[in-house]
């Protein structure tokens, strides 16, 4: 879960500052768009480098919802079925994080949206705003369309909440979490790389909705 997770948040803070590319201009967004294209040419063949990253992504997003599945399984076997440990820390009496329910829920929110976002703007399927060859057309005319930029807002809210625990879990996994001091700048990086990507992937969407890139 840990490592699937950083890899995939490695993936997220390179495509965000990609996307920040649409405040270069056209030419710029696409020229970058072209090169992830022919990265690695010619040792590998056109899309080769591409294909690499995307296998790598689709057995990390598989392999993280494996783990996050068997996770939940083991959890729910250990309380012994569907009763949640009892907690007199909240009102209603049940154990029940905001981290496991804004992840689980956040999770299949994520999820959904990724095989939107891939209809929308890799595979070119569905065209709010108008059908267009280039990446940077389909991205503004996309934009421009409030419910459009509304769920990619609610999207990119979720992988914030995800990413805000997520990276406290996977460090805290993987042994950082040894003392007060380590959790207090635990939980400031996590928040550090949670806000940057939020912000950063919101900036796009926002700038084109109130007209400041067209
Ligand atoms: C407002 C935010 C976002 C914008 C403007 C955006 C933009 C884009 C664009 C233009 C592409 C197509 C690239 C190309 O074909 O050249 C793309 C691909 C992709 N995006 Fe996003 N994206 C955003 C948020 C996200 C988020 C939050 C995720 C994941 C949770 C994500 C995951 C992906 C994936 C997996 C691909 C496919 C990469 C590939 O295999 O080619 N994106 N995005």
């Amino acid at each position: 879960m840990a490592v699937t997770g950083l890899i995939l948040i490695g993936y997220l803070l390179a495509h965000m500052y990609g996307n920040l590319k649409i405040f270069a201009g056209p030419e710029a967004f696409n020229a970058y768009a072209h090169h992830l294209r022919v990265l690695g040419e010619p040792l590998l063949p056109r899309t080769g480098a591409l294909w690499i990253l995307r296998a790598v992504l689709i057995v990390s997003v598989l392999a993280h919802m494996y783990a996050a599945f068997n996770l939940w399984s083991r959890a729910h076997n250990a309380r012994g079925g569907t009763r949640r440990y009892y907690s007199n820390k909240t009102r209603t009496g049940v154990q029940r994080t905001y981290a496991s329910y804004t992840l689980r829920w956040g999770g299949l929110v994520i999820l959904l949206f990724v095989i939107y976002h891939l209809l929308h703007l890799t595979w070119n399927i569905i065209h709010p705003g108008g059908a267009a060859a280039e990446p940077y057309e389909r991205v503004v005319n996309g934009f421009q369309i409030w419910s459009v930029v509304l769920a990619y807002t609610i999207a990119v809210i979720a992988v914030g909440f995800h990413v805000r625990h997520g990276v406290w879990s996977a460090l805290t996994t993987l042994g950082a979490n040894t003392s007060t001091l380590a959790r207090q700048r635990l939980n400031i990086g996590a928040y550090a790389v949670a806000g940057v990507l939020t912000v950063g992937f919101l900036l796009p969407p926002f700038a084109i909705l109130f007209g400041f890139v067209d």
